[in-house]
């Protein structure tokens, strides 16, 4: 399929972190929740890899109070370098370093966490009328199933704005944004999105494809969000603002696909998801894996003797 009108491109990427982190308590009371280690490096630092991997070098950090440790994640500690160069340990060294390289950094602060849709409207202005992708800092994609790119390129193919779509257990569907979908033709990974709903009971839910976090959004969601009422839980809902766009039409910045996504993910946010993806993560390293994985082998079996 071509298109017919150039698009603008895609070329920043806006991740909130401002959230309360309210299910990890008390490890968030000081600490940002996006800063927690998974294995050795902190779940924000991965979805940064997976922005700069996209092509994505802007990125735009919605953070809050409590949250200067994440900026400094990704800033020189000239003290830490020094010694350790002092000392020779190259090997430390670079994964110090590694975090300050990946891309042109920005932070604005949200103020009140009044929601996702709230924390996308703070980003207005870095954006300012381009498309732009949305990672949540505490939801991670594996490298190795990447997702982002697909969707920039739904994006670039077909306008509008673009989710990314999982298939979860109907019993599930309560905790995630759920969208109604039809085919669109554009491949069987791709669909055309009539409407979304969030948080749904599993008897409301209009199909068992939950919205993760991942998107690529239309500048219109700007003003679509600046109309949009708090919702669920007294926040301003990204997914009602999608909800509205759906409605829309393509000239108007409305249209909203999705694209399905069936590879590993890992909600980091999730104390339970947390831990599974640690232990995967960790089972698969060349440097722990081996003896992480022989412990676990004995620690299961042990388990499954009591
Ligand atoms: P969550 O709903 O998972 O974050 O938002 P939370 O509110 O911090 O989590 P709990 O339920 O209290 O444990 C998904 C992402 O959106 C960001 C969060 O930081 C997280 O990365 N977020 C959420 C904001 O930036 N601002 C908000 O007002 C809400």
């Amino acid at each position: 399929m071509t298109t017919t009108n150039p698009r603008l491109p895609v070329t920043k990427a806006v991740v909130p972190a401002a959230g309360l982190g309210t299910r990890f308590l008390p490890a968030t009371k000081a600490t940002p929740k996006e800063m927690l280690p998974v294995v050795d490096k902190p779940a924000i630092q991965y979805v940064v890899e997976e922005a700069a991997a996209a092509g994505l070098s802007d990125i735009l950090m919605v953070t809050g109070r409590n949250k200067r440790a994440l900026e400094d994640h990704f800033d020189r500690a000239y003290e830490l370098e020094e010694l350790l160069s002092r000392k020779g340990d190259v090997d430390k060294l670079r994964r110090v370093r590694e975090s300050v390289s990946l891309a042109n950094m920005h932070y604005v602060r949200q103020g009140d966490p009044k929601g996702l849709g709230h924390a996308v409207l703070v980003a207005e202005q870095h954006v300012a009328g381009q498309p732009f992708a949305v990672l949540l800092g505490d939801d991670l994609i594996d490298p190795r199933d990447p997702l982002l790119s697909r969707m920039i390129e739904v994006q670039q193919e077909l306008g509008g704005s673009v989710v990314a779509l999982m298939e979860v257990d109907p019993a599930q569907i309560h905790l995630y944004g759920c969208a109604a979908v039809e085919a669109n033709g554009f491949g069987p990974d791709v669909f055309h999105i009539t409407d979304l709903v969030e948080k749904p009971e599993r008897a409301d839910a209009p199909s068992n494809y939950a919205v993760i976090g991942r998107y690529v959004l239309d500048p219109a969601v700007f003003e679509v969000l600046k109309k949009t009422e708090p919702g669920r839980g007294g926040e301003i809902q990204l997914t009602d603002a999608l909800r509205t766009l759906a409605t829309l039409s393509l000239a108007e910045g409305g249209q909203v696909h999705g694209v399905l996504f069936e590879g590993r993910r890992y909600d980091t946010g999730d104390r339970a998801d947390y831990l599974r993806s640690i232990v995967r993560l960790a089972s698969e390293r060349e440097d722990l894996g081996p003896d992480f994985r022989s412990w676990l082998r004995e620690f299961v079996s042990s388990e499954m003797q009591d």
